[in-house]
């Protein structure tokens, strides 16, 4: 099997591996609880803690766990707003940021969706025309680091000067930046989103991570874990996981640096392919992260070519991993390059494993399903 899905998730590091299991024997207990056994397992929730504090560069006191990227979406999101005010984000987001800004539409908030360039990118002055024209009533803008399909990487930190600028807090949703890019992208934000899944931790765990003097508002009524912002018991042995996973991560960009070869000898060889309907075309042109490519491949629909790569022991897939299974064409690419592009569009993500002969069999794998269909 060739996995190359990593944006959809990445395998668990063998190091996060071991922390789990040697977790499992140890940190069984209620991390609420306060005798010996409860205090191990705590240990483990406030190592994570403190590992995602050093990744965001905020204070260990501002980290929320929560089940995800999903939920920390939606609790920052939600962070700023009481039923008015405006919410800026951009349209190609995680739809677990851009449906939660939807139902914040829906309770009296004003939300303007930015689009994006053609390119993929959330335009400054895109930003900045909705800023001013809604001059002192921003409360919020999110815009994520990297874009989760086609790896496009967003113009966060001048977002974020911009923002602070005219008053209004900023979001960033670091989940595909984070282990794979500079940290400078996301830090200075004043909410994080973090996913451990995507730092080859263990799926179920992520955090928002807030600079000092950002309150959340919770989603669950419950417990006083997370000091009530986040109720229900955490997991210690996710923990552990994401603990060792995001202390991995802060090295993360010099080890993907190195994959950007390895991704354009792919998208070189598959560019010099003959798809049914013509040529493939790159969709996202502006700087990207280095091991994302996300190609519309014309005569094709995305779903069913993943199918047939997948037949040839090929992982990839049409969009993000959440909306597979659905019909619907990316909104990511349709907002960038139309509804026609995006039927056609498979996204192709190498990760720290991927090798040079992993990337000479997917060629052949695609080789041999153009050749079928031609
Ligand atoms: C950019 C981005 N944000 C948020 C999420 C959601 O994270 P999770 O799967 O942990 O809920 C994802 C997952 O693919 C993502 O790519």
């Amino acid at each position: 099997m060739l996995y190359l899905d990593w944006n959809a998730t990445a395998p668990l590091a063998p190091e996060v591996r071991e922390a789990m299991t040697s977790a499992m024997g140890s940190g069984w207990a209620n991390p609420a609880s306060v005798h010996a056994a409860g205090r191990r397992a705590r240990s483990f929730v406030e190592d994570a803690r403190q590992a995602i504090a050093e990744l965001a560069a905020v204070d260990v006191r501002d980290v929320v766990l929560t089940s995800g990227g999903t939920e920390a979406n939606n609790l920052a999101l939600r962070a700023p707003f009481h039923g008015s005010g405006v919410l800026v984000i951009g349209a190609t987001e995680h739809p677990s940021a851009l449906k939660t800004a939807r139902a914040l539409a829906t309770e009296g908030v004003t939300v303007v969706e930015v689009q994006p360039s053609e390119r993929g990118v959330i335009e400054v002055a895109a930003i900045a025309a909705a800023l001013e024209a809604h001059a002192g009533q921003v409360r919020l803008v999110s815009v994520q680091a990297v874009n989760h399909e086609t790896g496009v990487i967003q113009p966060s930190r001048a977002i974020a000067q911009l923002a602070r600028d005219a008053g209004a807090l900023v979001h960033c949703d670091a989940v595909q930046a984070a282990g794979r890019l500079p940290e400078e992208l996301w830090r200075g934000a004043d909410l994080v989103t973090l996913a451990a899944h995507k730092l080859r931790g263990p799926k179920g765990v992520g955090a928002v991570a807030s600079l000092c003097g950002v309150k959340l508002q919770p989603l669950l009524r419950g417990g006083d874990q997370e000091r009530g912002v986040r109720p229900g018991t955490q997991d210690p042995i996710a923990c552990a996981g994401f603990a060792v996973a995001a202390r991995r991560a802060l090295g993360g960009a010099a080890r993907y640096a190195p994959i950007e070869a390895l991704r354009d000898r792919l998208e070189a060889g598959l560019l010099r392919e003959r798809s049914p309907g013509g040529p493939p075309i790159v969709n996202g042109t502006a700087p990207r992260a280095p091991h994302v490519s996300n190609l519309s491949f014309p005569g094709w629909l995305g779903p069913e070519l993943c199918a047939a790569l997948d037949l040839e022991g090929v992982c990839v897939s049409s969009g993000s991993a959440c909306s597979a299974g659905t019909a619907d064409p990316s909104p990511v690419l349709s907002a960038m390059v139309g509804l026609e592009r995006a039927r056609s569009a498979v996204r192709l993500s190498l990760g720290e494993d991927t090798t040079e002969l992993e990337v000479v069999e997917a060629l052949a794998a695609f080789h041999r399903v153009f050749a079928r269909a031609l």
